[in-house]
């Protein structure tokens, strides 16, 4: 696919660049090699040069090296370990890959994976990503906005909640054999939270498909939320009544609350919420109020209690 300036290198430091093609080459090849050794053209979003558009949602700040963002990753599907992903999310099929969309909507779809990339252009979107356990990222996701993918269904009124569910491959998924979570993988966001501009539904990063172990072949990023909140490999999104139960609300209802706002002033019974460290730095700097995105999705909870609603 296609898609115009401004280019990735003008965004990110050019030797990320370099290091990503080989990466991103072996990544997206070693699915394909396992069905049967055919060799499968690696998808690709962008030649070389080429970049998504650019959002005036994106930070200014420097991404995290792809060594990281591909590197230490939360995706227990594969392991509880940092590296467990990288090591062996190669094994996740990813096509052919559907989506569903049903619950309270007029239209329940079925979506192939290439049927939703031809939706919407792509927009490269560097988001800061703030993980409950207390590290955090900038990412240069790219996607297009969630609420694209979601109006295909043409939701009722009656839907308030979106659920969304994640792939459960059990011979493929070495990590799904503990019981640290009930699976699939589920999470929530409320309608409006997940038809926020900021929502986004992610094919990719760093110019490129999503390497498995960051949730390919979808994912969303929805950034004032921890990072849990957003789900990796979505194979079915639900419109709901009433706030779904999440996976991690189902494992510790005390540690993990529906809204999971980055929010410094609440701490996680295990967790400082007021700093943070960024990967691949030292010092720590202080964690603002929705991730710093305040200025954007305050509005969404005006008179809540967010120490009641964590
Ligand atoms: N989605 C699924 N299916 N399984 C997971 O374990 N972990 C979450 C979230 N989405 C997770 C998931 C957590 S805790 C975080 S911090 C982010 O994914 C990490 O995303 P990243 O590895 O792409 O940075």
């Amino acid at each position: 696919m296609r898609i115009t300036p401004p280019r990735p290198s003008e965004i990110t430091p050019p030797e990320h660049y370099a290091r990503r093609r080989e990466f991103l080459r072996r990544a997206a090849l070693a699915p394909a090699l396992m069905l049967g050794g055919t060799v499968l053209p690696a998808p690709s979003f962008a030649a070389p040069g080429d970049g998504a558009r650019a959002s005036p949602y994106s930070s200014d700040e420097t991404p995290t090296p792809l060594k990281h963002v591909a590197g230490y990753n939360n995706f227990y599907e594969f392991g509880t370990g940092k590296e467990d992903p990288a090591r062996h999310a190669h094994r996740l099929v990813v096509r052919p890959w559907q989506l569903r969309i049903d619950g309270l909507v007029k239209k329940p779809v079925t979506l192939d994976i290439d049927a939703i990339r031809k939706l919407a252009p792509l927009e490269e979107r560097i988001y800061r990503l703030r993980c409950v356990e207390g590290w955090s990222m900038v990412i240069p996701w790219l996607g297009f906005p969630l609420d694209v993918l979601l109006r295909q269904a043409e939701p009722l009124g009656g839907a308030k909640y979106v659920e969304f569910v994640s792939a459960l491959q059990p011979e493929n998924m070495p990590g799904t054999g503990s019981r640290v979570l009930n699976w699939p993988y589920r999470e929530g966001l409320r309608l409006d939270e997940a038809r926020h501009p900021l929502a986004l539904l992610v094919l990719g990063l760093y110019g490129e498909v999503l390497p498995n172990q960051n949730g390919a072949p979808l994912r969303i990023a929805v950034p004032w939320k921890y990072g849990f909140k957003s789900a990796k490999s979505i194979v079915a999104i639900r419109f709901v009544e009433h706030a779904p139960l999440s996976s991690w609300m189902e494992a510790n209802p005390r540690e993990y609350g529906f809204y999971s706002n980055v929010n410094p002033e609440v701490d996680h019974p295990r967790w400082s919420q007021a700093t943070e460290r960024r990967i691949g730095e030292f010092r720590k700097r202080r964690t603002l109020m929705f991730n710093g995105y305040g200025a954007q999705v305050a509005s969404l909870y005006a008179g809540m209690d967010l120490r009641r609603h964590y």
